[in-house]
């Protein structure tokens, strides 16, 4: 069977571009399955806009289980990744460990945020036969620390750094990589220097694929719409009319409901 990194590096070759989206339950999984996404994520981005936290650190592997297996019940054409959330990759061992409970939840592979510095740990999964995606700029398991969702690789050095994690990523075999908010002309220079495709998110639209929180190209999460994503349909205004129409019906006893009793 052709493998994930073949087939991703395949694509990337012959000028496919990749289109993604997240899922976090059983009904999007469904939807979105055999509609010609290149694969689907089960994002740790389930923390804000399922769990209404408001980032995504205080996801949990129990967290990434139990949505993972949602999605799977609905998925059966289209690659489905999960992501590892914050601290799954805090040792080699760990992150092994943690790997392997999101494929048995269903997963083909697995999303890891970080550069060289958990390099040892994606090694560890690597070299047990689970395929990595990688995923760096801004890393969003790590905004506290950097104080909020803003645009990498604009300095000169941070670049480098960005560069060199893509570089050791690419070489340690991961089968694609999510740069997140990266600086347009690095996320190109970055696609043209690896050979694993390119997933941008807020990165300008010259990376190698794209991915979106489903919930953001549906007008599913109103409260909040990163500027870089131009919504295709308002699903919170729809749910917003079909349900006033609903209670408008009841209040004045136009909405009937079918009184046919099943047998
Ligand atoms: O958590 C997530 O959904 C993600 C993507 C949007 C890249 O990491």
């Amino acid at each position: 069977m052709i493998s994930l990194l073949e087939s991703f590096k395949t694509k990337k070759k012959s000028g496919h571009r990749l289109a993604s989206l997240t899922a976090y339950d059983y009904p999007m999984g469904r939807l979105l399955d055999g509609l010609g996404l290149d694969f689907i994520l089960v994002g740790d981005s389930l923390g804000m806009v399922i769990l209404g936290h408001a980032d995504t650190t205080s996801v949990t592997m129990d967290d990434m289980q139990y949505h993972t297996a949602a999605v799977a019940r609905g998925v059966s054409q289209t690659p489905l990744i999960a992501d590892l959330p914050i601290h799954a990759l805090d040792t080699p061992e760990l992150a092994v460990e943690n790997a392997r409970q999101l494929l048995r939840a269903g997963a083909v592979a697995v999303k890891a945020e970080g550069g060289r510095e958990v390099l040892p740990a994606i090694q560890s999964i690597l070299s047990e036969g689970m395929p990595v995606m990688g995923h760096l700029g801004m890393l969003p398991q790590r905004v506290r620390e950097e104080g909020g969702y803003r645009m990498k690789g604009k300095l000169p050095a941070q670049a480098e750094e960005i560069r060199l994690d893509a570089l050791a990523l690419d070489a340690a075999g991961v089968f694609a990589i999510v740069l997140e908010l990266v600086s347009p002309p690095l996320a190109i220079q970055i696609s043209k220097a690896i050979s694993a495709p390119t997933i941008g998110i807020g990165s300008g639209p010259d990376c190698d694929g794209q991915i979106l929180v489903t919930h953001d190209l549906l007008g599913l999460f109103p409260w909040f719409t990163p500027g870089f994503v131009k919504p295709k349909v308002q699903l919170a205004d729809q749910i917003e009319n079909a349900v006033s129409e609903f209670v408008a019906g009841i209040r004045e006893g136009s909405e009937k409901p079918d009184s046919e009793i099943l047998p």
